[in-house]
C-alpha cells in the first residue's frame, strides 16, 4: 500500500488529509512542530485504521530540518509516494511593518519548504514512473492581501510550472486552493471572522474528499466547492484593480 508524507498532519486540513488517505489504507508520516499532538494523532490513526504511522518533529522554518525531510522523502528502501505540501499560516501583519519576520517566517515555511520537498519528491517519484505531489495553496493566491496573498499565488504557479516540469512521468501535481475552511488557521493567525458569512465555511473533510477526487482526474489546479469555482472565475475576469479594490477592503476588514 502506498505511503504519504503530510506536512502539517495534526490539525486542520492536513488533519483531514491524514484520516482520509488513512481510510484508504495508507501509511503515513506526519510532520509537525508539537511533539504530543504528533502522537496523539498517531495513537488515533494507528488505533482506528490499522496503519503504520511515522512521525517526525520538525520546524520547516529551519532549512537543515526541511532538508531532513527532503532525505525522507528520497529513501529507496522505504518511498514516499504521495507528498502533501500543507503545513502553513495566517500572516496578519502589515507590509510596512518595522519587524518583518512574521513575512519571512511565512516565505521560510510556504516557499522555501515546498520547494525543496517538491523538488526531492519529485525526482525520487520520477525515478519510479509513478506519485503524487498536492501544494495546499490558497484561493487568497487569487486576491492581492498582503505577503500571504503573494506567498499562495507563489505556491500555485510554482506547482504549475512543476506539474508541466513533471508531464509525461507518471507524477501528477496539484494545487489544492481553498476558501474559508474552519481549522485553527485563524485563531492561530489573530484572524477576526465574524464578518465572514456561513455559506463561505467549508469543512476540512468534504475539501479534501473533493481535491482528491480531483487528483484522481488528474487536475493541476483543484479548487473544491461551486461557490469558489465560481467566485474564483469572477475574480479572473475582474479588472484587476477592481480586484485591488475587494482585496483591501477584506484586508481592511480583517485588521
Ligand atoms: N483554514 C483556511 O481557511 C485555509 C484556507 C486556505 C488555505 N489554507 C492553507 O491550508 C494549510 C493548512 O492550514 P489549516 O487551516 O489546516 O491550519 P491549522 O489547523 O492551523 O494547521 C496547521 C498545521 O501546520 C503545522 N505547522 C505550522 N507551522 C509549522 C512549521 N513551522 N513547521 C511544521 N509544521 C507547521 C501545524 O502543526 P504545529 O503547530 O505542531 O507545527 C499544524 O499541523 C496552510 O497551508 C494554509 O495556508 C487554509
Amino acid at each position: 500500500m502506498a505511503t504519504a508524507l503530510i506536512t502539517g498532519g495534526t490539525s486542520g486540513i492536513g488533519a483531514a488529509f491524514a484520516r482520509a488517505l488513512a481510510e484508504r489504507g495508507h501509511d503515513l508520516v506526519l510532520v509537525a512542530r508539537n511533539a504530543d499532538r504528533l502522537s496523539e494523532m498517531s495513537t488515533e490513526l494507528k488505533e482506528h485504521y490499522a496503519i503504520s504511522v511515522e512521525t517526525i518533529v520538525a520546524d520547516l522554518g529551519v532549512r537543515d530540518e526541511v532538508v531532513g525531510i527532503a532525505e525522507r522523502l528520497t529513501s529507496v528502501e522505504r518511498p514516499i509516494d504521495i507528498l502533501i505540501n500543507n503545513a502553513g499560516f495566517g500572516i496578519r501583519v502589515k507590509l510596512t511593518s518595522a519587524d518583518t519576520t512574521p513575512h519571512e517566517h511565512g516565505i521560510d515555511v510556504m516557499i522555501r519548504a515546498v520547494l525543496i520537498l517538491s523538488a526531492a519528491a519529485g525526482r525520487a517519484m520520477r525515478e519510479r514512473g509513478a506519485g503524487t505531489i498536492i501544494n495546499v495553496s490558497s484561493t487568497a493566491g487569487f486576491m492581492t492581501m498582503g505577503s500571504y496573498s503573494a506567498i499562495k499565488a507563489w505556491v500555485t504557479a510554482y506547482t504549475e510550472g512543476l506539474a508541466n516540469e513533471l508531464h509525461g512521468s507518471g507524477v501528477t501535481v496539484t494545487a489544492l486552493c481553498p476558501g474559508w475552511v474552519r481549522t485553527e488557521f485563524h485563531d492561530r493567525a489573530g484572524i477576526k471572522i465574524g464578518s465572514i458569512p456561513d455559506p463561505l465555511w467549508l469543512d476540512a473533510d468534504q475539501l479534501v474528499a473533493d481535491c482528491l477526487r480531483d487528483v484522481a482526474a488528474g487536475k493541476v489546479i483543484s479548487i473544491p466547492s461551486k461557490r469558489y469555482k465560481m467566485l474564483i472565475t469572477i475574480c479572473e475576469h475582474l479588472p484587476h484593480r477592481m480586484l485591488r479594490a475587494v482585496s483591501r477592503n477584506l484586508t481592511s476588514r480583517r485588521h
